[in-house]
C-alpha cells in the first residue's frame, strides 16, 4: 500500500496533521485539506521534509461549491484518490438549552454535511475510475454515548456512525470500504483548551487506562483501516478510547 493517494481533511493541525504524517511516513502521497490558510501553509512546509510531494487544498467544508472545487483539484494532483479521511470537525461546549441555531448548523455542517458531500463526490469519481477505495470518517466516543454540553457535537458524530454504515453497505459492491474511528480523549490543543476553560474537568477519571490517547494512536487506527490489512473490514467504527466506553456502568 506504499503508493496510496490520500486526502485528509482538517489536516492543518491536531489529529488530521498526525494522520497525514502517518501516511507520509509510510510512503503515501498525501493532500492536506483545511480552511485555515496560514496554519495549512506552515504545516505543508513542515511536512515536506517527510515527503516533498505533499500537497494542499484550501477549502471551507461548509460550502458545497468550494467542496466540489477542492475535490476536483485534489483528484487532479495524481489523477485519482485511493483514500479519503474525513477528519475535519468542530466542537463547542454549551448546554442544550443554550445552543443557538447558528452553532447547531455550524457543527452539523462541518462534521456531518461536509463529510457527506465530499464523500459523495469522491466516491463517484472512484467508481468511475474503478478505484478500490477506502473512506475513513472521524467519529468520536461522543457519537456512541451521550454527554452534557455537546448535544450538537454528539448528534453530528452519531450521524457519522450511521452515515459510515450506510455508505459501506451501498459502496461494497463498487470495492469501496467505508469505516470510522471513534477516539476518546486525545491529547490535542482542543483538549488543552477545554482544560484551561474548565479547571474541574478531569478527562481521564473514567478512562480505565488513566491517560489521554495520543494523536499517533488515532493515526495508527486510521492507517490500519485504510490498509490491505483491513481488506475485509467495512461499515465498522473502531473505538480508540483507552476503555472509556467499556466503563459505562462505573460510578
Ligand atoms: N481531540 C479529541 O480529543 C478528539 C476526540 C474524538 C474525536 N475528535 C475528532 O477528531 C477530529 C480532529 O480533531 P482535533 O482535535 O484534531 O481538532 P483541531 O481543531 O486541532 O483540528 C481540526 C481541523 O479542522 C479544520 N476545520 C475546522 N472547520 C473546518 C471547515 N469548515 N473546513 C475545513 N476544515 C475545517 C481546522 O482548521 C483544524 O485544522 C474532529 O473531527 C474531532 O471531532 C477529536
Amino acid at each position: 500500500m506504499a503508493e496510496m493517494r490520500v486526502l485528509v481533511t482538517g489536516a492543518a493541525s491536531g489529529i488530521g496533521k498526525g494522520i497525514a504524517e502517518k501516511f507520509l511516513a509510510k510512503g503515501s502521497k498525501v493532500i492536506l485539506l483545511d480552511k485555515d490558510e496560514e496554519t495549512l501553509t506552515n504545516t505543508i512546509e513542515e511536512l515536506k521534509s517527510l515527503n516533498p510531494s505533499v500537497q494542499s487544498v484550501l477549502c471551507d467544508l461548509r460550502n458545497e461549491v468550494k467542496i466540489q472545487a477542492a475535490a476536483d483539484g485534489a483528484w487532479s494532483y495524481w489523477d485519482g484518490i485511493d483514500v479519503l479521511v474525513n477528519n475535519a470537525g468542530v466542537a463547542v461546549r454549551e448546554s442544550f438549552i443554550d445552543i443557538p441555531l447558528s452553532n447547531w448548523d455550524h457543527i452539523l455542517d462541518v462534521n456531518l454535511r461536509g463529510t457527506f458531500l465530499l464523500s459523495q463526490i469522491l466516491a463517484k469519481k472512484m467508481i468511475d475510475s474503478k478505484i478500490s477505495g477506502s473512506i475513513i470518517n472521524m467519529s468520536s466516543k461522543n457519537g456512541l454515548s451521550g454527554s452534557s454540553k455537546l448535544t450538537h457535537y454528539n448528534s453530528s458524530k452519531a450521524g457519522i456512525n450511521l452515515l459510515t454504515q450506510s455508505m459501506a453497505v451501498e459502496l461494497a459492491a463498487m470495492n469501496i470500504r467505508v469505516n470510522a474511528v471513534a477516539p476518546g480523549f486525545i491529547e490535542t490543543p482542543l483538549d488543552r483548551n477545554l482544560k484551561q476553560k474548565e479547571k474541574n474537568l478531569n478527562l481521564t477519571d473514567k478512562t480505565p487506562m488513566k491517560r489521554l490517547g495520543t494523536i499517533h494512536e488515532v493515526a495508527n487506527g486510521v492507517y490500519f483501516l485504510a490498509s490491505k490489512e483491513a481488506s475485509y473490514i467495512t461499515g465498522t467504527t473502531l473505538v480508540i478510547d483507552g476503555g472509556h466506553l467499556a466503563n459505562g456502568s462505573e460510578f
